[in-house]
């Protein structure tokens, strides 16, 4: 109830900036920088800033108001957040952008208190917590012209019925839970997303039903640790209503695998921890749940593993492999993996090549080790120098693409379901899609076909796309 009283209140913010913005044609620009989730929540972003008024361009330089969301699960981003704030001070004092940063990398202090410091011309600083508070933060920067600070070192609570503006009318993120709870010890998350909570069944069963509704095909499941769904709920006895049979990942699956008209299902990202038997079970019955599994590895040692605190040994990991793949048919899995956890000696490292040879993922996304302030890795005495830590990412990244070229070529003469996405980046008289394992098929054809699963024999590869033809009858 509280929680739809504020965003009422939002709603109200939303009416009184779209007023000051009446007849003004306000342009807004959105640099995203981290994962799939801070994507969705950007797109809430989004939504709200245009209902309050505001036009989208692609152009920084244009725009009125210009968003960060930001992440701070690598350091990369942060250099690029300050060179983009560097960027932005001139053009600000010509025509007043105001500048908004959100996300991840606000619930750290350090890196406030360095925009406070040396960016002061921010007008907008607001974390994870407060997202849905952006209107009020707005329209006081507005008013007030002084800078807004809101930020919330509290778990956040879960608020339905933002406005959304999504990036696709074929394919949809849907959060699940946010927050994570457990602190591997090389990672951000935990601290800047607070502890795990779940949305209620019936708002996520009723949001599917409308993207189904609005002819969406494939739904993105989300959450930090999306297959523990519930559980902290389920186990802490916190209250929550069961709906349509929902009240775990597993029946979570079921229920949206029922919902006419939505006809792929994937999640992101789960913990193998939580891959217990009735989720396996799912997966494998489950027609519309894409067969291509994410299982983040992140290191092959069981040493290294228990430093990580990833809870589960290599033997452990490669038997949940081997349990999947002789339950879901046709399973291809995904992973993540970082190199130069700190301690990490050549030897351990080779047990994750071993793990990669043997499992032959699919697609392997691979980090070099970033110490993050705050984290126990970044305490470590032991830390990898970095061109030790390149030189194992080089080695790795060698092995995975010369897996991932042999993988392709067992696609060729194959025939796979494609769901078309829209025309090719490269070439606009081509179409795209994705396999079930997620793999993007380029082939000829007619632009009527977007939005549809179509069949397609695959005649070639190329590294990161194989190439298909509609074959007739
Ligand atoms: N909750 C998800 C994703 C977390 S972030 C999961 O557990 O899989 C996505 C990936 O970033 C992680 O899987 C990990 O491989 C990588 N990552 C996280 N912290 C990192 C760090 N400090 N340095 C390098 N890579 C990191
Ligand atoms: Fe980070 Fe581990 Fe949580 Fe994933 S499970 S978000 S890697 S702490
Ligand atoms: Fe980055 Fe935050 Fe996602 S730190 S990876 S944007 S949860």
């Amino acid at each position: 109830m509280e929680t739809k009283t504020e965003i009422e209140k939002q709603k109200e913010y939303i009416e009184k900036v779209k007023k000051i913005n009446q007849n003004k044609k306000q342009k807004y620009s959105i640099l995203t920088m981290g994962c799939q989730l801070n994507e969705n929540d950007s797109e809430k972003l989004c939504g709200m800033l245009e209902e309050m008024g505001y036009e989208k361009t692609e152009n920084q330089n244009e725009a009125d108001l210009s968003l960060f969301n930001t992440c701070c699960v690598r350091e990369n981003a942060e250099d690029k957040l300050f060179g983009k704030l560097g960027e932005l001070k001139k053009i600000k004092e010509e025509k007043g952008t105001i500048i908004a940063i959100g996300g991840c990398m606000m619930q750290e202090k350090h890196i406030t208190d360095k925009i406070k410091a040396s960016y002061p011309y921010t007008d907008i600083i607001f974390g994870t917590h407060t997202l849905h508070r952006f209107p009020e933060d707005l329209y006081k920067a507005i008013k007030e012209k002084k800078r807004q600070e809101d930020i919330l070192d509290i778990d956040g609570k879960i608020y339905e019925d933002l406005p959304i503006k999504r990036d696709s009318n074929i394919k949809a993120s849907v959060t699940i839970m946010n927050g994570c709870n457990n602190f591997c010890s090389y990672c951000i998350v935990p601290y800047v997303r607070g502890r795990e909570r779940s949305r209620q069944p019936k708002a996520i069963i009723e949001e599917v039903q409308d993207l189904a509704k609005q002819g969406y095909k494939e739904i993105t499941l989300l959450g930090q640790n999306v297959n523990s769904y519930l559980r902290v709920e389920r186990e802490k006895n916190i209250e929550f209503e069961e709906y349509e049979g929902v009240n775990s990942f597993a029946t979570l699956l079921k229920a949206i695998n029922k919902i006419e008209g939505i006809e792929r299902i994937r999640f992101v990202s789960p913990h193998p921890k939580d891959f217990t038997d009735d989720v396996i079970d799912a997966i494998a019955e489950c027609d519309k749940v894409c067969k291509l599994v994410h299982l983040p590895l992140q290191a092959g040692n069981t040493k290294v593993l228990k430093e990580m605190n990833r809870k589960y040994t290599k033997e452990q990991y490669l038997s949940l492999v081997e349990k999947m793949q002789k339950r879901i048919p046709n399973l291809t899995l995904s992973t993540d993996i970082i190199v130069g956890f700190p301690g990490e000696t050549d030897e351990e490292f080779e047990d994750t090549l071993d793990v990669v040879e043997k499992v032959k993922f699919e697609q392997v996304y691979m980090f070099i080790y970033s110490r993050r302030i705050g984290t126990p890795g970044d305490k470590m005495e032991n830390q990898i120098p970095e061109e030790q830590k390149h030189k194992r990412f080089d080695k790795l990244k060698a092995l995975v693409e010369s897996q991932i070229s042999e993988n392709n070529q067992k696609y060729i003469g194959t025939k796979q379901k494609v769901l078309v996405e829209g025309t090719s980046k490269n070439n606009e008289e081509m179409l795209t899609g994705r396999t079930d394992s997620n793999k993007v098929v380029v082939f000829e054809g007619d632009k009527s076909l977007i939005g549809n699963i179509i069949e397609l024999e695959i005649v070639s590869e190329h590294m990161w796309y194989l190439k298909g033809v509609i074959k007739n009858g």
